[in-house]
């Protein structure tokens, strides 16, 4: 393969920091470092400082968060998206982005390839190369970590100390983590015995239900259009509303969870995910569409979120069905409009009161009271009608 110029998706780990000189050893190739920032802890000056060690000709660094709050996490949250009915798809939801910002910044650097860290058995190498190809098939695709010689990560730590490029020595980190403002994925150590109970120093945004405060607290949460506006009354971006939340229910070790995952590559994974903000959004939002939709809309709905969750988790973020699906979901966001009371206690919220001028509930037919209005005199023809075509098919048997 022949390249003059490569961008590299640069997060300033031990794997990355690597694949920069170890790029330009083997291919001879300009490196340009690309950093978004999605809401992980990172340094700019710590990513410069490595980046350029390792022989950088450039570094980009950006704040994503607020186009992966706006672009990703709310579609996703419309959806309902929970891959195998758990994972919330952080990481998943942040790839595409990625790829799409590592496209943009190799057009416009007119390099001739993209390069990432992610490991030859994982779904992320999926989610960046399949992005990178549905957006511009004329970049060519280096994954160092597939081609590379090093077994290890001490090998690879020897070679950054031989190439004098300052990574801190984590030898003694045993796990592998990716974080953004959806939710923080946690592998690998002695999570890859299933057997094994996660410790409590594996999770990074939670506290143990356990230390979880005594007394319950209360979230008021404003929609409009289908999107969280206000926390107990305050106006928000939705990047400090996730952020916010994440603070609050994690306290209250909300939103961990312990999955057995099935890899699109066929490996069963055992992931670790700590999510608080997207348990207490996506119930918020159940409950509040639950409010204002129909039955046969919220029956159907529940097929597509699964499929959806799927195509995402993939790497098929920017295929047609994915992109057909989001217009589903968006269709009727006009009335997911309201109010949603949320009750955080140890290990779980609870959607306690919700409200909304497009709702569709009538205590006027719901209730047991005086006050009712259902006409029951209809049920007897009702049953008469939705029962026929069943009527006597098992009949003749005495029971
Ligand atoms: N299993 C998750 C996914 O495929 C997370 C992958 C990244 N996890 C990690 N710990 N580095 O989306």
């Amino acid at each position: 393969m022949t390249m003059k110029k490569v961008v590299l998706a640069y997060s300033g780990g031990l794997d990355t920091s690597c694949a920069v000189r170890w790029l330009g050893e083997r291919y001879g190739v300009e490196v340009v470092c690309f950093s978004a920032f999605l809401g992980e802890a990172r340094s700019p000056s710590v990513l410069r400082k490595r980046a350029f060690a390792g022989g950088a000709s450039r570094i980009y660094i950006e704040d994503l968060k607020d186009e992966f709050a706006h672009d990703f996490i709310l579609p996703a949250l419309w959806a309902h998206a929970r891959y195998e009915g758990k994972y919330p798809l952080a990481t998943a939801l942040g790839r595409p982005l990625i790829a799409k910002h590592l496209v943009r910044i190799a057009q416009k650097e007119k390099a001739d390839a993209v390069s990432h860290g992610c490991s030859g058995k994982g779904n992320d190498q999926v989610r960046i190369e399949v992005g990178v190809r549905t957006l511009d098939p004329s970049l060519k695709i280096v994954a160092p970590l597939r081609e590379w010689e090093f077994q290890s990560r001490e090998e690879e730590m020897d070679y950054a100390k031989v190439n004098k490029i300052p990574v801190e020595a984590t030898k003694k980190s045993p796990y592998s983590i990716d974080q953004n403002i959806w939710g923080v994925s946690i592998e690998a150590g002695i999570l890859e015995n299933p057997w094994n109970e996660p410790p409590e120093e594996a999770y990074r945004i939670t506290r143990s239900p356990s230390r979880a405060p005594r007394t319950s607290k209360y979230l008021n949460l404003d929609f409009q259009n289908g999107v969280p506006v206000r926390l107990n009354g305050v106006k928000m971006s939705l990047v400090e509303l996730i952020e916010k939340i994440t603070s609050l229910a994690g306290q209250y070790g909300i939103g961990r969870m312990d999955q057995m995952e099935n890899r699109l590559v066929g490996i069963k994974s055992r992931e670790l995910y700590e999510a608080p903000a997207a348990e207490v959004l996506l119930l918020a939002h159940a409950e509040l569409e639950g409010l204002v939709m129909d039955r046969e809309f919220i029956h159907y709905k529940r097929v597509l979120s699964e499929k959806y969750a799927e195509l995402v988790y993939y790497g098929l973020w920017f295929s047609p069905l994915k992109e057909a699906l989001d217009s589903f979901f968006k269709s009727n966001q006009k009335r997911v409009t309201g109010k949603v009371r949320i009750k955080l206690t140890p290990g779980k919220a609870i959607c306690v009161g919700k409200s909304s001028p497009y709702s569709l509930y009538s205590e006027k037919l719901a209730t047991y009271t005086a006050e009712d209005q259902f006409d029951r005199t209809a049920a007897e023809g009702f049953m008469k009608i939705w029962g026929l075509p069943y009527e006597g098919m098992k009949g003749g048997k005495k029971l």
